[in-house]
Formats: structure tokens, sequence, C-alpha cells
């Protein structure tokens, strides 16, 4: 038998080293770690189960009847993250690139399929040259194998990837279709196409980094949720993400441990509000206010700075923070923001996620930039995400609801189950000024001296609107609150929407403005 035992052990030794210790050697040269290394410092030590370990590929084209490597550049299995299950693939770039062959793109529908199944999250870590271009269209199918998978998987168990090395062509699409793409700093890269072709056909001089890589990502195409300085601390924020999220739209988000009998008054909050309306303040001071102490994860952190989402927890439940941020562009609604929130609530919604929006937006972005590409198309994307949600929604007016922004962002009327307002909210059709010179267009003309009526009026407005009261009389706000009693009122909203249902009438899909 010990002859026999030694054979596997032999070829467990063998696929261990992947495409050889030269080639993990220019790996680490390269500031990027193993397919394996990477899996070990995400998940629990000793958790992972690895499947598939001594799958070749079948080609014999260009050579590569004579070069094959235990795993074909895909190292897949299960594991734990703080003792919750997960399925993972890592592709392993010491073995032609990590580049997807048939039976590389086999394994990752395996565990894909399976997870499916369990009801598991799966993470996929992407280090790969794409389509393994010896195999040609064997290996374009398995990409549209895992394309399919990912489709189906959306909104059946949480996605996530990693971008830790090239990522080219097609490529990209599977992350995409995932919920969260994190991407390596300096060392990790998307794009359709490359540098070089770039410059054939539309003869723009272009590096990788400009291209493609994290910073881009995170700043200008939205591809990106997070960008971490190196692949250690991407590992760590992956594990982070991972303890705010249920297996499956069938579980409950993990709850933590929650001590209520402490004071839950935060007086800071008293003095956030500038006396002057149009200041700007910092919503990120409001949210940790009101949240469990250093609960605050951001996603898209550096783009669309004017909306800010993240994952928090409130009284230990895990939430999903939804808030305008009038220190940029005033915390305007425009479309980046709008499709940056909509993703967001609706992750949060298919997972069973609360929502929980803090209010301060002076109505969407006006201009011909902003019509001409799409306003009305994408802001009807937040509109219908917030419309469409089911979880439990709770809105904060902190100050400006104006316009179709106050029925956007989760007003009673669509379904907002816990609307409060602060004394300094705002919520009119628009702000004073606008409001006073079309209303009062003629009085202000005709006056003696139009400035001192444009002043009486915008007074008179300002004492009619400019206020909670008006909406509060009508139920549409269901309490105004001292800022100071925000997170008392909040924990005590989700407790008792702990166990809320609601739903929307049965249909194939829905239809949202793409
Ligand atoms: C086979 C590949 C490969 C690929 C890299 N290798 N990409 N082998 N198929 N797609 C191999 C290389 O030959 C090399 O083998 C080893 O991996 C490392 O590659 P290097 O080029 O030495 O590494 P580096 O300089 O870091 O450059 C990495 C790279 C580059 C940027 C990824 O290799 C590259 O541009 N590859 C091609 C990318 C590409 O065009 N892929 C197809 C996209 S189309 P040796 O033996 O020399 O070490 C696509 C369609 C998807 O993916 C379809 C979905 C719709």
């Amino acid at each position: 038998m010990n002859k026999k035992f030694d054979q596997l052990q032999q070829l467990r030794d063998e696929a261990q080293l992947g495409g050889g210790k030269k080639k993990i050697e220019s790996q680490h040269n390269k500031g990027k770690m193993t397919a394996r290394e990477r899996i070990n410092l995400l998940v629990d030590n000793g958790s992972f189960q690895e499947l598939d370990m001594f799958v070749k590929h079948r080609s014999s084209d260009f050579g590569l009847a004579k070069e094959k490597y235990l795993g074909d550049g895909a190292i897949t299995g299960f594991a734990r993250i703080n003792n919750r299950p997960v399925a993972i693939y890592s592709q392993d770039f010491t073995v032609f690139g990590g580049s997807l062959s048939e039976a590389h793109a086999e394994k990752i529908c395996k565990i894909m399929d399976s997870a499916m199944k369990m009801g598991i999250p799966i993470i996929g870590l992407n280090d790969s040259g794409g389509a393994r271009i010896q195999e040609g269209v064997a290996s374009l199918g398995g990409y549209a194998e895992i394309f399919l998978r990912n489709t189906l998987a959306s909104g059946v168990v949480p996605q996530i990837s990693a971008i830790l090395g090239p990522c080219a062509g097609g490529a990209v699409y599977s992350p995409a279709i995932t919920d969260f793409v994190f991407m390596a700093d300096k060392t990790s890269h998307m794009f359709v196409t490359g540098p070089n072709v770039v410059k054939t056909v539309t003869h723009e001089e272009v590096t990788f980094e400009e291209l493609g890589g994290a910073e881009t990502h995170a700043t200008k195409s939205g591809v990106a949720h997070f960008v971490e300085d190196n692949e250690v601390v991407m590992m760590q924020s992956i594990r982070k993400m991972f303890d705010f999220l249920p297996l499956n739209y069938l579980d409950k988000a993990p709850e933590k441990e929650f001590n209520f009998n402490t004071d839950l008054s935060v007086d800071a909050l008293d003095k956030i509000i500038p006396e002057n309306s149009s200041q700007p303040y910092d919503m990120h001071e409001v949210i940790k206010l009101c949240i469990d102490h250093d609960s605050f994860m951001e996603v898209h952190a550096d783009y669309a700075q004017n909306i800010i989402v993240g994952f928090s927890r409130v009284g230990g439940m895990s939430v999903g923070v939804i808030a305008n941020q009038p220190a940029v562009l005033a915390g305007v609604l425009d479309i980046n923001a709008s499709v940056k929130a909509a993703r967001f609530i609706r992750f949060c919604d298919a997972f069973n996620i609360p929502l929980l929006v803090f209010e301060d937006v002076p109505g969407f972005m006006p201009g011909t930039d902003q019509e001409w590409n799409g306003i009305i198309r994408h802001g009807a994307k937040l509109l219908f995400a917030f419309c469409e949600a089911t979880v439990p929604k709770v809105t904060v007016i902190t100050r400006k609801a104006y316009g179709g922004a106050y029925d956007v962002m989760n007003s009673k009327h669509i379904r907002g189950d816990f609307n409060f307002a602060w004394p300094s909210a705002e919520i009119a059709v628009m702000g004073s000024k606008g409001a006073v010179e079309i209303i009062f267009k003629k009085d202000i003309k005709d006056a003696e001296d139009s400035d001192a009526m444009l002043n009486e009026k915008l007074t008179e407005y300002a004492d009619k609107f400019a206020n909670p009261y008006a909406a509060a009389e009508r139920g549409f706000i269901d309490e105004v609150i001292y800022p100071r009693e925000t997170r008392q009122r909040l924990i005590n909203a989700y407790q008792l929407l702990k166990n809320k249902v609601d739903s929307n009438p049965r249909k194939k899909h829905s239809n949202i403005p793409l």
C-alpha cells in the first residue's frame, strides 16, 4: 500500500508546483502571489478542500500534447471564511499564463454548479491571459459556459471577483456579471482590447495602466468596486465583506451580538447641519455616528462620490447604506450616481439586506451633457431599484429633499417603511429661488422694488416649504426627530422590520430601464 500512497503524494506534490518553480519565482518577482498562496490567505486555516487537482487539458495542437500540468491552471474547491462555506476558483498564471482551456473551464463550472445546489457564495480569483489561444473555439465555449452560470447564479448566491493580473478580451465579462469586483493596484488590468489594438483601431496611445488599471476602473468606468494596495489587503477586504452577506437569497445576513442596554443618543449629530443651508458637510460623518462603531465598508468609494453606498451594521444587523453626499456636487443625482446606487440597492434587495437612506439632495443634475447621455434613462434605474425593493427600507432626510429626487430616494410613496426627517429638512418641489422666480415672476417684475419683493417672497416660500412639517402633516414623514435620536430610531426600526414580508406581482422578470 505504501507504494500507492507514495504515488498519491507524488502527484499532490507535483500539482502544488503548478507551472514549476521558475514560473512561481517569476510570479513573485512581479509582486504577485500564486493561486494557492491567495487561497490560503483568503480562507480559514486548513479549510480548503480541493477538487479536480489532477485534471489535465486534452489538446494536442501546437505542441500542447507534450506540455501538461496537473490542475491545468485552475485551483478549484470549497472552503470556509469565518466558519461559513464558500466555493472558490483561483487561476494559476504559472500554467500557460492562467489561460482558460476547455478543461480549466469545466473545473470552474463544476464548482459553480455545486455552489448553486449548496446555496453558497462563489469567489473567483482571476489572473489569466484569457482564452487559451492554442485551443481555439473550445476555450471560447468554456468562457460562454462560465458566463451562463454567472448569469444564472446572479441573485441566487453572492458572486465576488478578484482581479489579480491581466484580464483581457471577453474574459472581463465574467467578473462584470458578478456582484463585486476587487482590483489590486498596479498589478491588475481589465480591458476588452489591449493598448496595441487600441492604437491600430483608434490611433490612441495609451498605457496598460491608463487603459485598464485599477485606478481607471475605480474612478472612471466604475467597473471596480474596490481597489486594494496589494493582494494581502485584498484578501482581508474580501473576508470583511463576506461577513455582511447571507450565503444565498433564502438566507439572512449574519447578525452580530448587540447590547441594547446602552445609551443610544448621539449628541454630536445635532451639530452637523450648518446654519446656512447651501453650505456643504460630509455625510460620512452622519453615517459614522448612526451605525455601529467602525462598521462601514464603503463600496465604489472613488466613483460618483456625490452618492455614498456601502455595508454597515445597525444594532448588529447588516444594512446597506445609500446616502447623498452634499460635500460633492452638492449631492446632486447624476447618471453615474444613479447607476452606482441602483446596482447596490438591487444587490441588497436580492440578498435580504435592509436599506438605510440618508437624504440631502437638491435634485437631478441639469444640462445637455446629462440629458444627451440619458439622465432620464439612468435616473430611472435608481427609481426602479428603490420601487421594486421589498427589504426593510428606512429613510432619514437630513436636509434637502427636492423635486423628483424626493420621490426617488426611498420616499414613503414607494414603500419606505420608516421615513424620518430632521428639523433641518426642506421638502419641496424645488429650492426657494427657482420656485419664487417662477410662481411670482409677474409680481416681482411689476414691483417698485423688485429685490425687496423677491426677498419677501423667498421668505414666504421658505417659511412654508423649507421644513419637514408640510410632509409630516400628510404622513409622508412618519416622525420628525432630533438628529441625536436617529441611531436609536434606526435600531428600533430594523428590529421591528426583522420579519417584514412584502412582495411584487408575479411576472417572468421586470424590465429595468437599461
Ligand atoms: C495561451 C498564453 C496566453 C493565452 C499568455 N500565455 N496568454 N498561452 N493562451 N491566452 C502564456 C504565454 O505564452 C507565456 O507562456 C505565459 O503565458 C506568460 O505570458 P507572458 O506573455 O510571458 O506574460 P506577461 O508578459 O506578463 O503578459 C501577460 C499577458 C500576455 C498580458 C496576458 O501574455 C498576453 O497579452 N496574452 C494574450 C492575451 C489575449 O489576447 N488573450 C486572448 C483574449 S481573447 P511561456 O510558456 O512563454 O511562459 C479572449 C476571448 C474570450 O480571451 C472569449 C469570451 C467572449
